[in-house]
């Protein structure tokens, strides 16, 4: 056992690799919103990232994937209007919203994750919102507590990047049990990753660990790794902030091609291969 997870030893959910469903919620925090009475989210984690580009969204999918690959019932929230939409990914459209009595129903994909996100709710997706921030984040909780999510062991929050008033009110409104940061070799890793963790010891939620980002090429002939960005700073900023690296992930084709085509659920490659302490 590393330093880094050494520190998550109180909690006693993590290091549990075995396929146990996560308990439901012990009590509410009364800072919180309640949620939805059709919702049964027993954990939460959001994904995070320091600026848009870096592939929050694709690794947000990919944990999803991991989650509902090993039998759980998976959700994603996409809390972040910014770049192109998880929706699109997953191949979803508005259609495939539903109404319940009193309650918004999330898309369900084809392999049954369920999804929510403000390009669903929207007629055309390329049309730029032009709504304050106040607006985007009363609109966002509004995900938690007008939508029926219905049992949901995991649910993977796509946050917008950086620390600004919307990613630290919805920090601040939705139960969130877990962080997941996601950087590429080109960013300033430590920077990040001191904000991230202020942030977090801030708001009192575990840092799950870090996801490195189209950290290397495949090489298409040999198969040998290329480092186009040099040997990357994670692991050593990773281990002074006491916190384990989740996966390094190449940068793939196939990933911006199934992801383009709405097809990410079937991609083959690997998600990051240390996503099982997160179960
Ligand atoms: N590992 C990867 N390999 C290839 N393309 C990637 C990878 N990760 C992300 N992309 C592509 O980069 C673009 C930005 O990714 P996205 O997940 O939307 O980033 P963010 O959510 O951080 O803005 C998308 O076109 C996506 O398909
Ligand atoms: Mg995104």
């Amino acid at each position: 056992m590393n330093e880094g997870e050494k520190k998550y030893e109180h909690d006693e959910n993590f290091g549990h690799h075995h396929m146990d469903p996560p308990k439901p919620r012990q009590q509410e925090d009364p800072f919180k919103m309640s949620e939805n009475p059709g919702s049964h989210v027993k954990k939460v984690y959001a994904v995070v990232s320091g600026k848009g580009g870096v592939g929050k969204s694709s690794v947000t999918a990919l944990c999803a994937l991991e989650s509902a690959r090993r039998g759980f019932r998976t959700a994603i929230l996409d809390a972040d209007i910014t770049g192109p939409s998880i929706p699109r990914m997953f191949g979803l459209g508005p259609a495939d919203v539903g109404a319940g009595e009193d309650a918004l129903l999330p898309a369900v994909s084809e392999t049954g994750i369920k999804v929510m996100s403000m390009n669903l709710l929207m007629e055309t997706e390329d049309q730029p919102v032009i709504w304050r921030g106040p607006v985007i984040s009363g609109t966002m909780k509004q995900f938690w507590t007008e939508v029926a999510w219905g049992d949901v062991d995991y649910m993977f929050v796509d946050l917008p990047p950086g620390t600004g008033d919307v990613p630290l009110t919805l920090f601040q409104s939705f139960p969130i049990d877990g962080i997941i940061i996601v950087t590429t070799p080109q960013e300033l890793v430590e920077m990040i990753v001191r904000k991230a963790v202020n942030m977090a010891q801030t708001m009192e939620i575990p840092i799950l660990g870090i996801v490195e980002n189209m950290s290397f090429l495949n090489c298409p002939c040999c198969g040998q790794k290329i480092y186009p960005f040099g040997e990357s700073r994670l692991q050593e900023a990773a281990g002074r902030a006491g916190l384990p690296v989740l996966g390094r992930l190449p940068m793939d084709p196939a990933l911006a091609k199934a992801c383009d085509e709405g097809k990410v659920e079937y991609y083959k490659g690997e998600g990051p291969e240390g996503l099982s302490v997160i179960f």
